[in-house]
């Protein structure tokens, strides 16, 4: 009964797999949730609102403007008795008006009037999924809501294609659940700082030497530190995301002011993960001017100095946090070099990963990793969204 007293909103729109959702209603009741359904219009072309009252015990809403309906939970009333909006099936459809803020339909009504945490699980065609439209669709929404995602599973589709987008099976949409339930508080009144993005620095007024990290694994770990109940300080070099609910953000430019931040936040806390890509230079000859073109024949030379290794520094510190973890981005010999940072930065643990591959790591919404820790522990975590793999790298870092 891990989902036990759990306030479920469960949201049905108008796809085939709606009619799973009757078996997800029941395995969520069964788990111990009291689940409240909203159908879309879509939706009950598919199945009836008396199959959901029958399972769920409650009446089952469908109108934005229903007089009766709203003389019992509001509409307002619903967005707070959520304690989760599940959506499943997250239609094409549903994902575009909830990117695009729509509130026309009870539905995307009560997810725009919520605070409650967001898991979808999408089902469409395969065609539909893959669709640059829709897969811009769940990125904003990622970045709008940093929601659960729930599949979609791949294999054959009701309309005979095969592919990416079949709605993941209510029993493992359940067990994810139940399993979110129980990592959440894990990190309650923890403190725990996350350096995160690139840094920043300065060649000139106009120009400055950078990398390619944007920020997205560090982000993601800040929002799932703060979800899990830690107090989070998330120290950022420039990055384009918003930051997460519940977050106190100290932004940066370059390394030095990011170790400046690192050295008054990071002492004494809980944990420490260093996830910013750190320049390793900083350049000395930097001019106040902007630097002008020379004659074609006279090169520019730029004198670079060592900057401070912020982690390394907050491992070594006298009040040292109770865990540090670091993060080795490798194109070659990933484990030896990763192995190596372990110790020579007396870190806990390091979270390695291969950015030679373009499809998951900078920049990209995926992650694959390997963590070795300092204990000889090695775990290895398959490609996943950067979301999914921050609880699953929290959870390691709760055995220490
Ligand atoms: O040595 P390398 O840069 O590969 O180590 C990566 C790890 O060290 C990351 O956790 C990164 O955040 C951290 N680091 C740092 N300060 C630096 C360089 C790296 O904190 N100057």
């Amino acid at each position: 009964m891990k989902l036990h007293g759990k306030h479920i909103l469960l949201g049905v729109s108008g796809g085939i797999a709606a009619y799973k959702s009757a078996e997800l209603a029941r395995g969520l009741i069964k788990a111990g949730a009291e689940v409240q359904v909203i159908l879309t219009a879509g939706a009950e072309a598919f199945i009836t609102p008396l199959t959901f009252q029958a399972l769920t015990g409650r009446a089952v809403r469908t109108e934005l403007l229903d007089e009766t309906a709203e003389q019992g939970m509001g509409h307002i009333e619903l967005a707070r008795w959520a304690d989760l909006i599940l959506l499943a099936p997250a239609t094409a459809n549903l994902l575009a008006r909830l990117n695009a803020g729509m509130a026309d339909d009870l539905l995307t009504t009560v997810v725009l009037a919520s605070k409650a945490p967001l898991a979808i699980a999408p089902a469409m065609n395969q065609q539909m999924w893959a669709n640059v439209a829709t897969q811009r669709n769940i990125k904003a929404l990622t970045d709008l809501y940093q929601p659960l995602w729930l599949g979609p599973d791949s294999g054959e589709q009701a309309c005979g294609d095969v592919g990416a987008g079949r709605m993941m099976e209510p029993d493992a949409i359940v067990a994810q659940l139940e399993q979110q339930a129980t990592a959440s508080g894990a990190w309650q009144g923890k403190k725990v700082v996350i350096t995160a993005g690139p840094t920043r620095e300065a060649v000139d007024p106009v120009r400055y030497l950078t990398n390619h990290s944007s920020g997205k694994m560090g982000y993601a770990l800040a929002a799932e530190a703060a979800r899990q109940g830690a107090e989070v300080v998330l120290i950022s070099g420039p990055v384009n995301l918003p930051t997460p609910a519940g977050v106190r953000r100290i932004d940066v430019i370059s390394a030095r002011d990011m170790a400046a931040a690192a050295e008054e936040y990071a002492p004494a806390t809980d944990l420490f993960i260093g996830a910013a890509a750190v320049a390793d230079y900083h350049v000395v000859n930097t001019s106040n001017q902007k630097h002008k073109k020379q004659a074609s024949d006279q090169a520019w030379t730029l004198q670079l100095a060592e900057n401070p290794d912020i982690i390394q520094g907050v491992a070594q510190h006298k009040r040292r946090p109770t865990t540090v973890v670091g993060f080795a981005a490798e194109t070659t010999d990933v484990e030896q070099y990763a192995r190596d940072k372990l110790a020579r930065k007396n870190l806990d643990w390091i979270v390695a990963n291969d950015v030679s591959r373009t499809d998951i790591g900078f920049n990209s919404d995926d992650n694959q990793v390997v963590v070795f820790g300092r204990n000889g522990l090695r775990s290895d975590l398959p490609q996943q969204s950067k979301t999914q793999l921050a609880s699953a790298l929290l959870a390691l870092f709760t055995k220490d």
